[in-house]
């Protein structure tokens, strides 16, 4: 008990000789005495060795050297015009705050919300169905029955517990799922990922983005399907882009045809991006073929359509001057920021 008296007695000859001059000092005074492992605190900790009957004289002591070092440090930091308080004393509060990183939508999402508020202008709904179909939604039903040799062109996943479950390899299979609930017109576009057995390269991979549209009405012509391309790009690409048809072949449509533009990159003078033609293919579209109304439960003599497909990765490129379409999956945060847009 004495020898903590002659203890709190030297400290406080030590607190009266503390020199404070700056909030410096006042600080070194407070980490020094009041500290979270300051001496107060420490010499607190004494209390569990003094004996039971002198714990109440031991407390009283202890508390008031405590109080005279609190109104010690009170008084001195009066004396040096407020406590020093670094961490906030060298803020400046009228700087701006750091700017928090900004996301940015991948560049996929952002020409897919393009195309498809594109077509919605033209009164098109979008239509949406499962990524895992079935055999008849895929191809059966789009005139590609079994053993057909235009499978080879879509070759795909199969899912293993069921040989009927495959990946879908282009959102047609949403235009059948459509078509079979027979309302009638029809005009629907089928944005969504599809998958193909592809080797990955720098133009091909094993999934990708599409946008299909469908319009199903009484005596639509090929001059519809084309008026709505031709839209299509003028706001896509812009006025100067120049376009053609070629005749193509795809079992669901008749006749059937591949759209081609100037390409964007040497505006039409040849480079290796459109192989030094002046053109690049962007969609394949047609009349859709009646065995595939019919298969739909729709009287072909009554109604014709049009339809066409996209592919997302493949007009991004050509928007962004993008040379290898694996990036698009990669995601490195260096190659993502690059891209804004709503
Ligand atoms: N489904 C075709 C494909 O994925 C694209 C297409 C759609 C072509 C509609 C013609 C008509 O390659």
């Amino acid at each position: 008990m004495n020898q903590l008296l002659t203890q709190i007695e030297k400290y406080k000859e030590d607190i009266k000789a503390f020199e404070v001059k700056s909030p410096d000092d006042l600080e070194a005074f407070r980490i020094k005495y009041l500290g979270s492992k300051g001496l107060v605190k420490i010499i607190m900790g004494e209390m569990k060795n003094v004996p039971a009957e002198q714990k109440k004289e031991a407390g009283q002591l202890l508390n008031e050297f405590k109080i005279f070092t609190e109104s010690f440090y009170e008084n001195l930091a009066q004396s040096v015009g407020g406590p020093s308080n670094k961490s906030v004393s060298n803020i400046d509060t009228s700087l701006p705050g750091d700017a928090l990183p900004l996301g940015a939508r991948h560049p996929i999402s952002i020409v897919h919300n393009k195309i498809i508020s594109i077509f919605q202008r033209l009164g098109f709904s979008v239509a949406e169905g499962p990524e895992i179909e079935d055999d008849w939604h895929n191809f059966t039903a789009l005139n590609l029955p079994e053993n057909h040799p235009a499978r080879d062109m879509q070759d795909t996943f199969y899912i293993s517990q069921n040989p009927d479950w495959l990946l879908r390899t282009h959102t047609s299979s949403v235009q059948i799922r459509e078509m079979a609930k027979g309302v009638l017109p029809l005009r629907i576009i089928c944005p969504g990922r599809v998958y193909r057995n592809e080797t990955i390269s720098a133009r091909a991979h094993c999934f990708f983005h599409q946008v299909e549209g469908l319009y199903i009405a009484e005596n639509v012509s090929f001059a519809d399907l084309k008026q709505t391309l031709y839209f299509f790009v003028k706001e896509m690409f812009g006025e100067n882009v120049k376009v053609r048809f070629r005749p193509s072949y795809f079992p669901f449509t008749e006749p059937s045809a591949e759209m081609d533009i100037s390409c964007l990159i040497c505006e039409g003078k040849g480079c290796n991006v459109c192989k030094k033609t002046g053109w690049v293919e962007i969609l394949g579209c047609g009349m859709v073929h009646p065995k595939v109304l019919e298969n739909c439960g729709i009287d072909s003599n009554k109604y014709t359509g049009f339809a066409f497909g996209m592919g997302i990765e493949r007009i991004t490129m050509l928007n962004y001057q993008v040379k290898d379409l694996r990036l698009f999956s990669e995601n490195d945060v260096r190659f993502l920021k690059q891209f804004t847009g709503a």
